[in-house]
């Protein structure tokens, strides 16, 4: 491929992934499938490493992170980046409106209002209709320039679509819906790590990280609400217009009020719709429209005139501290749970609430007998804030923290740098046995659905499965000494156990239920080691050598294929017939060209370009950009540049036809 050539391809990838991906994070539209999309970046990316001088800088490539930012530097804003004024009731507003009133006398005007997103503000600079820098809000006037991390975001344009300016400023939210919020958990839940309490706290700390490939993974998002600069519209609700048009995400659920009557229907009619939204908000954000009469109104100290927040008040309540109960998962760590007096609270009956770890009941110095506060906001489980101390009673005491499991007895473990204490009695520890076993049936692991939480009781309680393993020596006599169960119920439970023995290598090895060990980590790791033999006998830093496999990830898999009783369990599993080796990835049509790698040149007569570099991938093979002496094939089509068929020639490479690649991919099918 010329220069010029691979500046033409590099160009037209640019823009077609770019179109994809519009189409994908703003319109929710697929144009092509995941896999048609990966190829279509992955041949970007060895272009762009083949050329680096020809990358371009909207080029999607950016948006999958790769940069490191060790310290942020500090920027000075252009424009501070104030706060605004709070309000929790109509009355203020009213009072707010008439302020305006007196400033504007009888000038007509009109509030543009749209919801408060409850994330972390951005600064988006643009010079020439490029993204050259992201900042945060940091103390107002200065912040941090988290740019890399910034460019991970697919909903904020590297270019505008229509040209806006040669220099203007952006303003938005960056937040993580509540999807990608709650699929993160997940995530965590399932590798055994510690959950993030709120989407907000999250989409903050994210955005600080370090590694920007994290970054990109975790899919924030962005709503922006101003735009500044030399040349802006008129009005407001012009200028979210055009960064609508010009590419940007603007929230839906703005609108034009004439009257602070009209602000009032729209508050209203947003205070429960706004809980069907995937953003967590927190209130309403009401503005004067025109930009000539903000100007007029001006800035107080702190915030501006001509606008106002309106917050809603997050649901709480007071009721008192029953008791605290402590709940032992499947790994050990032991939950403690407020058990309250029954309260309502958003329209449900609060019974219990999560107190996280030793540090939290230490941190709110909660006591059984106290009155606390009970509050929901947009997130799910409702939280304790805080305890009405004025209301505490003379005879309650500090709460101890229990030392022992309340399942099995045994001494519980704090290891340092962990917030939660771990019963370590691993096989003898009830809860964790029948978690344990409840994980390894889950959908996402062996997906035996014939099994639920309370057959798993009780076939524990009869003393008929101990560890995952006993569940392929069950027999169906075993079932119908359960109670509730007939001949039809248990020939489906045998059924499902049997049906279960086709679970390919990954979902095996993320039913063993090691710690760390989630669904995406399981996949990695068989994928990498092919079979658990490699996988248990690997060292240290072969492990740390995998790719998004860390320390931490790496000393659990060590551990537990240390232990004897962990190698036994997966004999006895493998005797029953598990499969502990990964097949060929599904979707690859054969294995024929498994470990050669291709160049293609030139113009094919039965197939355009991208459709033979996905027939190669397909049947296992590799495409390379560029010819070197690794290179085991160079496809040639017509047209090929005589300088490649001569560097080819050079390295010794075998040049081959259109039709001796068929012949290739043929044989297998034999
Ligand atoms: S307009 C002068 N609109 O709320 C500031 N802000 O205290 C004008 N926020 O830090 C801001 N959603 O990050 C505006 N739709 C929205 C917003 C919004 C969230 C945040 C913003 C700012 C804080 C204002």
């Amino acid at each position: 491929m010329t220069h010029e050539e691979a500046a033409k391809q590099i160009e037209h990838l640019t823009e077609r992934i770019n179109y994809f991906s519009d189409q994908y994070y703003l319109k929710d539209v697929s144009k092509v499938t995941d896999y048609e999309f990966d190829i279509l970046l992955e041949e970007l990316i060895a272009l762009e490493n083949e050329y680096p001088d020809l990358k371009l800088n909207t080029s999607p490539t950016q948006r999958v992170g790769g940069a490191l930012t060790k310290n942020f530097d500090s920027v000075i804003h252009e424009y501070p980046m104030l706060s605004l004024a709070n309000t929790y009731s109509a009355d203020e507003l009213k009072q707010f409106d008439q302020r305006i009133i007196k400033i504007l006398g009888d000038e007509p005007y009109e509030y543009f209002c749209e919801l408060k997103f409850d994330g972390v503000a951005i600064s988006l600079k643009y010079n020439n209709d490029q993204l050259k820098q992201g900042i945060t809000r940091g103390d107002g006037v200065r912040g941090d320039d988290v740019t890399n991390n910034v460019r991970t975001i697919r909903t904020i344009p590297l270019a505008t679509k229509i040209p806006i300016g040669t220099a203007f400023e952006v303003r938005g939210e960056i937040y993580m819906s509540k999807t990608s919020f709650e699929a993160l958990n997940r995530e965590r839940e399932e590798a055994s790590e510690e959950l993030y309490a709120n989407a907000r706290n999250t989409a903050s700390g994210t955005l600080k990280m370090q590694d920007s490939k994290i970054v990109a993974k975790r899919r924030l998002d962005c709503y922006v609400y101003s735009l500044l600069g030399e040349e802006t519209p008129a009005m407001h609700s012009k200028s979210i217009l055009q960064l609508q048009e010009s590419g940007f995400n603007v929230s839906p659920t703005f609108a034009l009020c004439d009257s602070i009557d009209e602000v009032l229907n729209y508050i209203n009619k947003w205070e429960t719709k706004r809980f069907d939204l995937d953003v967590e908000t927190d209130g309403i954000v009401i503005k004067v429209d025109s930009h000539k009469q903000q100007r007029k109104l001006g800035f107080t100290a702190k915030n501006p005139r001509w606008a106002i927040a309106y917050k809603y008040k997050a649901e709480n309540a007071c009721t008192k501290l029953l008791g605290i109960s402590y709940q032992v998962g499947r790994t050990g760590a032991v939950t403690p749970v407020a058990e309250l007096d029954p309260v309502q609270l958003s329209g449900t009956t609060v019974k219990r609430a999560s107190l996280h770890n030793a540090n939290e009941i230490d941190r709110l110095d909660i006591r059984v007998g106290d009155m606390v506060f009970v509050e929901k906001g947009g997130e799910i489980i409702p939280k304790i804030t805080g305890v009405d101390i004025t209301q505490r009673q003379l005879n309650t005491h500090p709460t101890v923290y229990i030392s022992t499991c309340p399942d099995c007895n045994t001494q519980l473990v704090r290891e340092p740098g962990e917030a939660a204490h771990y019963c370590p009695n691993i096989n003898g520890c009830p809860p964790q046995i029948k978690g344990r076993i409840q994980h390894f049936v889950h959908r996402k692991a062996m997906n035996i659905d014939s099994l639920g939480e309370k057959t798993i009781a009780q076939l524990f309680e009869h003393g008929l499965v101990k560890t995952p393993a006993d569940l392929y020596l069950l027999k169906k006599e075993d079932i119908l000494q359960l109670e509730g169960y007939k001949e039809l119920s248990a020939s489906n439970i045998i059924q499902g156990i049997e049906n279960s023995k086709s679970t390919p290598f990954a979902g095996v090895l993320f039913a063993l239920g090691i710690r760390h060990v989630g669904k995406t980590v399981a996949e990695k790791l068989a994928t990498h080691f092919m079979d658990i033999d490699k996988l248990s006998a690997a060292p240290m830093e072969e492990l740390i050598n995998v790719e998004d496999i860390g320390e931490q990830i790496a000393i659990s898999l060590i551990n537990y294929f240390v232990d004897p009783t962990n190698q036994k369990e997966i004999r006895v599993l493998r005797d029953a017939g598990l499969i502990f080796k990964s097949q060929p990835a599904n979707n690859l049509l054969s294995s024929s060209l498994t470990g050669k790698t291709f160049v293609i040149s030139g113009v094919f007569s039965n197939y355009g370009r991208d459709e033979l570099k996905l027939l190669i991938k397909r049947h296992g093979g590799k495409t390379l950009s560029s010819i070197s002496s690794k290179l085991d094939y160079l496809i040639a089509g017509e047209k090929m540049g005589p300088a490649k068929r001569s560097k080819a020639e050079k390295l010794d490479i075998a040049i081959i036809s259109e039709a001796e690649f068929e012949q290739m991919i043929e044989l297998d099918d034999q």
